[in-house]
């Protein structure tokens, strides 16, 4: 069977992990998180790409464009997690397994971000475990894409 591909998207505001309220984010950087991702990757023995932006419309085109092209997808929506129809609506046409994931328990913190967009049209979230919810959401996705 050949290698499962997975994208791997981080939304808004990511970028500056690392100097962005590192008390709710921690302080690792984006770079180190994707590195971590992909130790994780050659470990489970799948390939990863990795795409940040902070324009709600490159995140759904890479959602497009992910179709016939990747099994999964592995996200971080950042804000647009309680504000974008038009992302759940690309997950929802591209029909590829998605998993949501969150640095920070979105659900300990202000009530505007206790809602989520996407988590209908995902198969699941990991929420609140730092960098470690991307290596735990990997893990998740690519558990579901080989069962
Ligand atoms: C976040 C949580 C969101 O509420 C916030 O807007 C982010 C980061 C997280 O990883 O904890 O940008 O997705």
């Amino acid at each position: 069977m050949s290698q499962l591909k997975i994208l791997v998207l981080h939304g808004p505001n990511l970028n500056l992990l690392g100097r962005r309220e590192p008390e709710v984010y921690g302080s690792m950087t984006l770079e180190s998180i994707e590195k971590l991702l992909l130790e994780e990757a050659k470990r489970l023995q799948v390939s990863i790409s990795c795409l940040q932006s902070n324009h709600e419309g490159v995140l759904v085109d890479s959602i497009h464009e992910a179709i016939d092209k990747y099994q999964g997808i592995l996200i971080n929506p950042g804000a647009y997690t309680h504000t974008s129809v038009a992302i759940r609506d690309a997950f929802a046409a591209a029909m590829i397994p998605v998993v949501e994931v969150h640095l920070s328990n979105i659900y300990q913190r202000e009530e505007f971000r206790h809602h989520s967009y996407i988590a209908p049209v995902a198969i699941g979230q990991i929420s609140g475990f730092g960098a470690d919810s991307y290596v735990l959401g990997l893990q998740a996705l690519v558990n579901y894409l080989q069962r």
